[in-house]
């Protein structure tokens, strides 16, 4: 399962960087906000300064919800650099405008999938990722996890090379759990990834192996 992160913040983007574990980024119009980043211009180059830090696909989000609007966005955002994956919402619209990506040899991302049929329309559609955002629907009292299973059965079944993205990942055992469930990849806040990490009996090892080492000497 390859890692992405969720997020806008340079710093945290260049902290799991440095780990050697990231695979790519995707952000959001929320995401970029809470970044302070407004405007075309500040946006476009914000992308590509993302792109530029990383090897893997970073995904940009277009806000138009009309199908040339979109088009238009996407097309801006595929020529910043090779590894920008388009963001289309899952909506009619997004729908015709991922299969004209597809279609145009631009790579894409859709995103807002909260249903198995969805997921088959975005497959259809050619997109390149599909984004469940699990988080939310265990919000709504939905297993999200679950959804990951059936459209991994179901893309298995039917032979779809669309990858499936968990997002909305808001715990390391959400992580474990897309593992687990057929995930390709999952995108996740800088918290959940360094609480993959955390285990007291580590911690408690360590620091006898260390205490140990010392009264060797
Ligand atoms: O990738 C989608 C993600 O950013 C949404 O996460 O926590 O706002 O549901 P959340």
């Amino acid at each position: 399962m390859k890692f992405f992160i969720d997020t806008a913040n340079l710093a945290q983007i260049k902290e799991v960087n440095d780990l050697g574990i990231l695979d790519g980024v995707t952000t959001n119009p929320t995401l970029m906000a809470k970044e302070g980043i407004k405007g075309e211009a500040a946006i476009m180059n914000h992308y590509k300064t993302i792109a530029e830090m990383v090897k893997g696909d970073v995904s940009a989000e277009v806000i138009s919800t009309d199908f040339d609007g979109m088009i238009a966005e996407g097309k801006k955002f595929a020529a910043i650099r090779p590894n920008i994956v388009v963001k289309v919402p899952m909506i009619k619209e997004g729908v015709r405008a991922l299969k004209w990506f597809s279609d145009n040899g631009i790579r894409t991302n859709c995103t807002l999938v909260f249903s198995a049929g969805q997921a088959i329309l975005a497959a259809k559609a050619g997109a390149n990722y599909v984004s469940p955002f699990i988080g939310r629907i265990d919000d709504a009292n939905w297993d999200g996890v679950q959804l990951i299973e059936q459209i991994a059965n179901i893309y298995a079944i039917q032979g779809y090379e669309t990858e499936i993205l968990a997002a909305s990942i808001r715990s390391p055992l959400h992580i474990v759990k897309c593992a687990e469930a057929g995930a390709d990849v999952c995108t996740c806040p800088l918290e959940p990834i360094l609480g993959l990490l955390k285990h007291p009996l580590t911690d408690i090892g360590l620091a006898k192996f260390l205490a140990d080492a010392k009264s060797e000497k």
